[in-house]
C-alpha cells in the first residue's frame, strides 16, 4: 500500500511542532519533528567545541544515527530533548542549518524515514525538498507577536517579549533567506493562519484536507 505523507513547514513558532504531534497521535503514524534534528546536531557541535562554520566540525554525522521515540530525540542512544531547547541553541542553529553538508545529511535521514513509514513531518523545507511528493502539504502562519509568546510558553523562558519577538525575526530573516532549502511555501501547500485559531481548529482544517485528498485519490 502506498505510504502517506504530510508535510507541515512554516516559521518558528507557527504551531507546527505541537500540531504535527497531536496530528501523528490522531492518524497514527509517525511524527518527525525535523527542527530538533537540527537543534540535536547545534548542541553537538557547540559541546564539542568546534567552530560551526567548519564543514569538518560535522564529520560526526557521517556515524550518527538518529532515533524518536516518544517525542525525545536521540542521537547515537543519547537523548537530547532536553539540551536543544536552550537559548544557545536558538542563536547558533540558524547557522548550522545553512550549512549545505549538515542538511544533506539531515535530509538523507529524513527521505529515509519516509520511505518506510506513514508520516507528518514537520520543518521549512518539507514540502519543498524532503517531501515533494507528500499528498497534503500545509503552510502554517501566524502574526509575529503570538508566534513569540507562544515561544516562551513552550520553551518555559522567563524572558521579555520583545527579546523573543526579536529572536524570531532574526531567525525568520536567515531561514527564509539562506541559500540552500530556505523556508519556503510548496506552490501546492495550503496555507493555515493560526494566530486567531485554537490548536483544535488547525487541526480540524487539516484533517478536512487530508479527508479531500484521500477522497481524490481514491477516484483515480
Ligand atoms: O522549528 P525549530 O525552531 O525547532 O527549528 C530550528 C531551526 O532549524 C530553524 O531556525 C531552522 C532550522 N530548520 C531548517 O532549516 N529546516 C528544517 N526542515 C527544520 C528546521
Amino acid at each position: 500500500m502506498q505510504l502517506f505523507h504530510i508535510a507541515i513547514d512554516g516559521p518558528a513558532g507557527s504551531g507546527k511542532s505541537s500540531i504535527s504531534k497531536e496530528l501523528a497521535n490522531q492518524l497514527n503514524c509517525v511524527h518527525i519533528d525535523t527542527g530538533a534534528m537540527y537543534r540535536a546536531v547545534t548542541a553537538i557541535a557547540l559541546r564539542n567545541q568546534t567552530p560551526l562554520d567548519d564543514v569538518k566540525t560535522y564529520q560526526f554525522l557521517e556515524s550518527s544515527i538518529f532515533e524518536y521515540q516518544k517525542e525525545s530525540i536521540y542521537v547515537n542512544g543519547e537523548n537530547l530533548t532536553d539540551m536543544i531547547r536552550d537559548k544557545t541553541i536558538n542563536q547558533h542553529v540558524s547557522l548550522v542549518s545553512s550549512i549545505e553538508y549538515v542538511r544533506k545529511k539531515l535530509v538523507d535521514v529524513q527521505q529515509i524515514i519516509a520511505e518506510k513509514y506513514d508520516v507528518v513531518m514537520d520543518g521549512r523545507d518539507i514540502g519543498s525538498v524532503v517531501l515533494p511528493q507528500a499528498q497534503v502539504k500545509i503552510f502554517l502562519t501566524a502574526e509575529i507577536e503570538e508566534r513569540a509568546k507562544r515561544r516562551i510558553h513552550e520553551m518555559g523562558l522567563d524572558i521579555p517579549l520583545k527579546q523573543m519577538i526579536d529572536d524570531i525575526a532574526n531567525r525568520d530573516l536567515k531561514d527564509s533567506t539562506r541559500m540552500i532549502s530556505p523556508l519556503t511555501k510548496a506552490s501546492d501547500a495550503i496555507v493555515i493562519d493560526t494566530t486567531y485559531l485554537t490548536k483544535e481548529q488547525v487541526i480540524q482544517a487539516i484533517l478536512i484536507e487530508i479527508d479531500k485528498r484521500k477522497r481524490q485519490h481514491a477516484k483515480h
